[in-house]
């Protein structure tokens, strides 16, 4: 799947993707760039230990990083957010620079990069010449770029496969080595016309537990090769049982059927998410 590239940038994808069937696992936990203490991961060095065992790469921020990851572990890969400069006080969040240059993530050593792009958004060039810079830099680091095709506040409804077939194609041409993208009705198309691999996020919390594994089967099913995904595992009060449905999907062929079940034997008092904090609907419907 990622032929043609120097041995540094296929080891480092392989920190990234697991190479026994090419998929790939990824817990996003880098919200708190622009959302703060995103409600399910407020403390991010307790939370991930717990389900870091289950998962092939993190992606997370360069300070929670340093922060809350043991620099004596090893045994995901990590991709570093490398774009952001707002919050979700501002009208949108497209207005997007670098925040962390390709020789520093080496120095952490990341497995990848991400950088948000916005297509059709006002700030749409700036943040694809983003994209564009963090690919030129990294080139000179075997380092690998996720491209994240994100929507921010106004183009929210922009989750279609037109849309998102542009965007990632962009991302693409542009030579990001993985897309990451939004899940859509028709999306076999989107990763059709992606000539690099696509994993999908999974946005706000979706209403069921049935619902995040439906979009992770449906997903493989039209050929992404996995999931980069956040709130869905995070805010579910069984995180690590979550975890483990949807992993059963992407790395054990499991049906939705077989994932639920899983996700029910798994629904225990010892995976169970213990709120550290009141959560209203203003905290989990970003
Ligand atoms: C944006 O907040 C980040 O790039 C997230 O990592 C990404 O959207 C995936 O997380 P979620 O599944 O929560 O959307």
């Amino acid at each position: 799947m990622f032929e043609n590239m120097s041995w540094g940038k296929t080891n480092r994808i392989y920190q990234i993707v697991n190479q026994r069937d090419d998929r790939c696992l990824m817990l996003a936990i880098d919200h708190g760039y622009f959302m703060g203490p995103t409600h399910g991961m407020e403390t991010p060095r307790q939370d991930t230990l717990k389900l870091i065992t289950h998962i092939d790469a993190l992606m997370l921020s360069p300070g929670i990083l340093t922060s809350c990851i043991d620099p004596h572990w090893r045994s995901v890969g990590w991709v570093l957010r490398a774009t952001g400069g707002n919050s979700i006080l501002d009208e949108d969040i497209d207005n997007e620079s670098l925040i962390l240059q390709a020789e520093e993530a080496v120095r952490m050593n990341a497995s990848g990069v991400a950088v948000s792009i916005y297509v059709g958004a006002e700030h749409q060039h700036q943040t694809l010449i983003n994209l564009s810079n963090m690919i030129n830099q990294a080139a000179k680091f075997d380092l690998p770029v996720l491209g994240v095709t994100a929507v921010g506040k106004r183009l929210s409804d922009k989750r279609e496969k037109r849309y998102l077939s542009l965007a990632s194609r962009i991302a693409a041409e542009y030579g990001a080595d993985i897309v990451k993208t939004y899940y859509c009705e028709g999306f076999e198309e989107v990763v059709t016309k992606c000539p690099v691999p696509i994993v999908v996020a999974g946005g706000a919390r979706l209403n069921t537990p049935r619902d995040v594994l439906e979009l992770t089967y449906n997903a493989i099913q039209c050929g992404a090769i996995g999931v980069d995904m956040g709130r869905n595992i995070w805010q579910y009060e069984y995180p690590a049982a979550i975890l483990q449905a949807v992993k059963a999907i992407i790395h054990g062929k499991a049906s939705v059927k077989e994932a639920a079940d899983i996700l029910e034997s798994q629904s225990v008092a010892s995976n169970c998410r213990k709120p550290l904090f009141e959560a209203g609907d203003e905290n989990i419907k970003d």
